[in-house]
């Protein structure tokens, strides 16, 4: 059975990552989609909070488990029999610190590789941090996020 591994901060949850969630799922056998529990980055959504717009927004994808880690990812990648990490390009801007990750992981355990898939062309301009800024204009995120992800954002911004 071959794993694989999708990591990120999902700050929240954005129709990129579900494009990505999606077409991963297809190619692997199980695809866990991993919350990063990072104490550096200041985050809109607690990882709890994080966890469930996740687990709403993937329940309709089979071969799917949504889970959190904290530490570094190649360990998680390791202790749970995941043979690649994958990770969305958007744009040639992405590429650098990807490639600096991938290096980095790959350095820690060459045995565990970095796939890289690129976002479908409706998506390449989509970011979770472009979706807080624009919402907390008090724009519509609608075309961005699932309804139930953009419920959270106007509430967390006091807009309801
Ligand atoms: O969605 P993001 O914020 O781009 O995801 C970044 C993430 C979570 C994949 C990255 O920060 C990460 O792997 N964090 C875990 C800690 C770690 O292993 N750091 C070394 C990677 S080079």
């Amino acid at each position: 059975m071959r794993t694989a591994l999708y990591p990120g901060s999902f700050d929240p949850v954005t129709n990129g990552h579900i494009d990505i969630i999606r077409r991963a799922a297809s190619i692997f056998d199980r695809l866990i989609v991993a919350v990063a529990v990072n104490k550096s980055k200041e985050a809109m959504f607690s990882p709890d909070e994080r966890l469930e717009m996740l687990r709403e927004a993937v329940s309709d994808i089979a071969g799917i488990e949504v889970a959190s880690f904290d530490g570094l990812l190649v360990k998680y990648a390791r202790d749970n029999g995941v043979t690649a990490i994958v990770k969305g390009l958007r744009a040639i801007s992405d590429f650098e610190f990807e490639l600096q990750m991938a290096s980095t992981n790959h350095k820690l355990d060459p045995g565990i590789e970095t796939l890289f898939m690129m976002t479908s062309n409706e998506y390449s301009f989509l970011s979770s941090s472009m979706v807080k800024e624009i919402a907390g204009y008090g724009a519509s995120v609608s075309c961005m996020v699932p309804p139930h992800v953009e419920r959270r954002l106007r509430e967390r911004l006091g807009m309801n």
